[in-house]
């Protein structure tokens, strides 16, 4: 039997970590491969809680989170140190996933060594270098030279061969969110206790709907997170609705959403939740308002409507398929199209049904395959 293959996966922050634990069981689990995983640790605490629960541990954490840290500096110590890693393994394949800085340096420090690079999620597009920013040029770098491109869509691949990628590098996988959505849903059944710590504040809300709230796009630091917790007062205004609102570890976010929003008796503003009680949350909540890329995948496939407080998305199909709808940031009309689907039933009814563009939760198996040349 030929020897196996070396993998190395290397991600840094919380979506990038939800969306690999897949594929880093399927790669675990199967003797073609020799699996390695790298995290920059990008974030902390919040890629911390993912690799508890899906059980992760790192052959190598470079820990290089620091607070409010710069694009420049966080790109320019994950590329030297990503290298390290690699001029020690020498893998047969570097596995990035998404658009974050570790995904670009990641795949750079890759292609300096002629390593071939799996980008998964790969061919997302807004077509607007400045949103989702720098996400989109992060994207747009590690789609010019991978040598696997696992497109979730099939709009993905299409955009992928507008820009003259080789077709039969690019190959529609679906979505690996939706495999975690569908593996933390089959822990919580196992076991209810790994989402149950909700339970104060479904108390607290009995009888309200809840509104779950995240934030955190650097292009709406400033007026657009203001602008974004105006909305979210507004809305908690009304008796009949609880607000909970995770909040994001990037200060930038923090600062803005405490000052505004700390003190109303509708609004629980909560440390970042672990992946089996934000998916309570997704199951219990009766509308989403996001900035997030993931949740925009995750609530279509729950049937949750989600309104999206960005001008434009690399992440269309939710909108076609009626579950997303983009509200941009200006507080008028988030609240406006808030208030729309908690007063008009036919309205609500319209958004929530669950659609599945973004995979069908095999996504990981597919891609193990393609890496395995099968
Ligand atoms: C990062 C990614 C963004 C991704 C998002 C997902 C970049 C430039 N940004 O944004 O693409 O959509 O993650 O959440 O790649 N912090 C903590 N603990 C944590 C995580 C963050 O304290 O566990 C704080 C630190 O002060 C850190 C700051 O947040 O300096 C910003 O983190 P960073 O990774 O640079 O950017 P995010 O806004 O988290
Ligand atoms: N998420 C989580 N806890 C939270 C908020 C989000 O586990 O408190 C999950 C969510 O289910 C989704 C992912 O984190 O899978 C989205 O991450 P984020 O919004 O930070 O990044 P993006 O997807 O915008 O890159």
């Amino acid at each position: 039997m030929a020897a196996p293959l070396k993998i190395l996966t290397v991600f840094g922050t919380r979506p990038e970590a939800i969306k690999l634990f897949p594929l880093i069981h399927a790669l675990d689990a199967d003797p073609r491969f020799d699996s390695r995983v790298c995290i920059s640790a990008q974030h902390r605490e919040m890629l911390d809680q993912v690799l508890s629960i899906a059980d992760v541990a790192p052959d190598y954490d470079l820990d290089l989170m620091t607070p409010g840290q710069s694009l420049d500096a966080l790109t320019a110590r994950a590329l030297v140190e990503i290298g390290r890693v690699l001029d020690e393994e020498r893998p047969d394949w570097v596995v990035v996933q998404g658009d974050t800085t570790t995904v670009m340096a990641g795949a750079i420090a890759g292609y300096y060594r002629k390593i071939p690079v799996c980008h998964v999620e790969a061919g997302l597009r807004s077509g607007d270098i400045y949103q989702p920013w720098p996400e989109e040029v992060n994207r747009r770098v590690v789609g010019s030279f991978a040598a696997l491109h696992c497109a979730p869509t099939p709009t993905a691949r299409e955009a992928l061969l507008r820009e003259n990628v080789a077709a039969d590098s690019v190959h529609v996988t679906g979505n690996t969110v939706i495999d975690a959505l569908h593996w933390v849903t089959r822990r919580i059944e196992q076991d209810p206790q790994l989402a149950s710590g909700l339970g104060d504040i479904e108390k607290r809300f009995a009888g309200r709907r809840i509104i779950g709230v995240t934030s955190h796009r650097r292009e709406n630091f400033g007026d657009g997170m203001s602008s974004i917790a105006n909305a979210v007062k507004e809305i908690a205004l009304r008796d009949d609705v609880g607000v909970v609102f995770p909040v994001h570890l990037n200060p930038n976010v923090r600062s803005v959403m405490q000052a505004a929003l700390g003190d109303l008796d509708n609004v629980a503003l909560i440390e970042p939740l672990d992946y089996p009680h934000f998916a309570r949350l997704l199951d219990i909540c009766h509308l989403m308002l996001t900035d997030s890329g993931g949740v925009q995948e995750e609530a279509p496939a729950l049937g949750k409507p989600v309104l999206v407080m960005r001008e434009t998305t690399e992440r269309p199909e939710g909108v076609a398929a009626g579950t997303a709808r983009l509200v941009g940031t200006e507080s008028d009309a988030i609240v406006r199209e808030c208030l729309r689907l908690l007063d008009d039933e036919a309205a609500y009814a319209d958004m929530a049904r669950a659609h599945n563009p973004f995979g069908d939760g095999a996504s990981a198996g597919r891609i193990a395959d393609l890496l395995a040349g099968a």
